[in-house]
Parts: structure tokens; sequence; C-alpha cells
């Protein structure tokens, strides 16, 4: 399973994805806590430059220009060192952000089943664009398109619809069965052949 991973990915910054809602914000704060590193949440970050909320910045500049931010914020955090980073649920849909983020991070996609992620989504629309106005067939339409991307992270971890702290306790349980595939040495002592 860990075959394809690029040596050194543990040393590289910890990038969290996911659908709207499955709690990328709150895992990412306990993960930085726990491993002692800073946490970037990049539409925080969007928002704290610009001056508008995510929903204003939709609204008045647009999707495109709002990923070309997002592009942005994600290509200096990931320049800035080990940290943990939330990723606003579409920044692994955007290609090149995608390309940057499997060359340079560790992307972690925090997986929530569409049984249990519909219950979260109500009440999430008011500040999420791009569920404003949406049935509920057409979130779950985005959600596997979603998952495409997703599906090309470095780890998937399934994490509880509303306890942070035990998606914490799998995401770092994940870190650490990787840690162990990736130090262990190969069996038999030697190169598989
Ligand atoms: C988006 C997810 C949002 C935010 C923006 C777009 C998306 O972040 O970046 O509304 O395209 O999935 P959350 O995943 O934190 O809700």
């Amino acid at each position: 399973m860990y075959s394809a991973l690029p040596a050194g990915i543990l040393q590289r910054p910890i990038a969290l994805t996911g659908f709207m809602g499955v709690g990328k914000s709150s895992v990412g704060r306990l993960l930085a806590a726990h491993l002692g590193l800073e946490l970037f949440d990049v539409d925080s970050m969007i928002e704290e430059r610009t001056g508008m909320s995510v929903a204003e910045l939709f609204a008045s500049r647009g999707e495109p220009q709002f990923r070309t931010l997002e592009r942005e914020t994600v290509a200096e955090v990931v320049a800035n060192g080990r940290s943990v980073i939330a990723l606003g649920g579409g920044a692994f849909v955007d290609p090149s952000t995608r390309e940057l983020l499997i060359d340079k991070a560790l992307v972690v996609h925090l997986h929530l089943p569409w049984s249990q992620m519909r219950e979260v989504l109500d009440g999430l629309e008011s500040d999420r664009p791009l569920l404003q106005g949406k049935t509920s067939e057409e979130v779950h339409d985005l959600y596997l398109q979603r998952l495409r991307a997703y599906r090309k992270a470095h780890l998937r971890v399934t994490v509880p619809r509303s306890s942070p702290e035990d998606g914490t306790g799998r995401v770092l349980m994940a870190l650490e069965r990787l840690r162990h595939a990736v130090e262990a040495p190969p069996a038999g002592g030697g190169p598989v052949s």
C-alpha cells in the first residue's frame, strides 16, 4: 500500500483534505498541538489577508479568483517547512494546487461516508457558497466528484462524525503506521526483488 510513497514524505508538511464540514480545521488544530507543529488554516489565512469571508470572496470576485488566492497561499505554506495545513475542501481538487501538494506535502484525506456526511451538511450552507441553492442530490454528486480527487491523497483516514479528538487519534495512528512502513527494513534484510 505504501510502496509508491516518496522518500522523505514524513518530513513534509501534513496537509488535510476532505469534503466540506468533515473537520479539517478542528482535526488540524488538535493534530498540530499534538505534534508541536504550527497550524496553517488556508481559508482563514485568505480571509485575514483579503478582509473578506470566503462567501464574500466567491460573491464579489468569483471562484476562479478564490482558487488563485488559494493556490498562492498553499504554495507559501508548503514552503514553510513541517507544519499542519488545513485545506479548504476544493484546494486538492484544483489540478495545479493538487500537483504542488502531492510533490511537497503529505496529504491526508479525512473521509466521512456519505450516510454520515449528509447529516453534517445541514447548517453549513450559509458560509459554503458551493452548497448554496443545491439539492441533496446535487451535493451528493459534488461529493462523488470530489472523492475522485481525494483518492489521490497519500493517506485516507475515516474519521468519526462528531469527535475531532477521535479523528485526530486516527490520523496519528495512520501516521504511526506509515512511519513503521517507511522505516522498517525490507523483509529478509535486503532489497526485495
Ligand atoms: C470549498 C470548501 C470550503 C471553502 C470554500 C470552497 C470547496 O472550505 O474553501 O467554500 O470547494 O469545497 P471547507 O472545506 O473548510 O468548508
